[in-house]
């Protein structure tokens, strides 16, 4: 797409759609979704949606990608409080649909809830379409290189380099937590379809994912394993592909 509006209306056109095929079917849609700034004109434009055009989320389950660890909940800089600010307190989802990995799980019982969370996605028939964005480094989710295939949702370490990136929202970079907790890659590779979208600067990594070898080095790459799985860029992204 020509700019990242452009392409954040074409991803938000496939969610509307998935909703509504639910609703007509009566059934529910779920949700596998990102924060980052990525997203946020990709939200902006489901508020719209909803406010505008009628779409309805009542039947909508969604499941996050990530949270930081520790964090408290009610931070401005938790994933929680981005995704009610940027897309949850502006629509008629149910608050019982929403699931975001928690910053205050207890250390020692970190593993039963990551497995909770894996049977709550497992409960629901899976994720019906997961939203991407994309680090430098090529992690999805919190997924950092070196990742497994085979990981699934889990306490991780944070790469510095994601922490630099990162660290705009606090107020240095000491502030940034090292840990997070991430739904792993064959938890996002469980998605029935997914939608990575990147803007911008990241067009080498783009390129690595989409035309590089396959490798747990550059987790994004692991996605050419995905049998449904599209890049949405703009024009700068895509800027590094023969
Ligand atoms: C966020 C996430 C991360 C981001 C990635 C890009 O939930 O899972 O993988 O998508 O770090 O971040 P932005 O969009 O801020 O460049």
């Amino acid at each position: 797409f020509e700019t990242p509006f452009q392409g954040s209306a074409f991803a938000a056109v496939q969610i509307a759609n998935l909703i509504r095929a639910r609703q007509m079917e009566g059934k529910k849609c779920v949700l596998g979704l990102a924060t980052g700034s990525t997203p946020i004109s990709l939200y902006k434009e489901l508020v719209r949606l909803h406010k505008e055009e009628g779409l309805s989320f009542a039947n909508v389950i969604t499941f996050n990608l990530d949270e930081y660890y520790p964090l408290e909940r009610e931070a401005v800089q938790s994933y929680w409080s981005f995704m009610h600010r940027n897309l949850f307190d502006h629509v008629d989802i149910n608050p019982a649909n929403i699931h975001i990995p928690n910053g205050e799980w207890k250390q020692d019982e970190i593993k039963k809830y990551c497995l909770d969370y894996e049977a709550r996605i497992d409960a629901v028939g899976g994720i019906d379409l997961q939203i991407l964005g994309i680090g430098n480094n090529g992690h999805i989710g919190f997924n950092e290189p070196g990742s497994s295939i085979y990981s699934k949702t889990r306490l991780v370490n944070l790469e510095n380099s994601t922490r630099i990136a990162n660290s705009k929202d606090f107020q240095n970079i000491s502030k940034v937590p090292r840990l997070a907790i991430t739904m792993g890659i064959s938890t996002i590779l469980k998605a029935r379809r997914i939608l990575l979208m990147a803007w911008g600067f990241k067009a080498g990594i783009v390129a690595r994912s989409v035309e590089g070898d396959v490798t747990e080095q550059v987790p994004a790459s692991l996605l050419q394993q995905h049998n449904d799985c599209v890049f949405i860029v703009d024009q700068q992204a895509a800027s590094e592909l023969t």
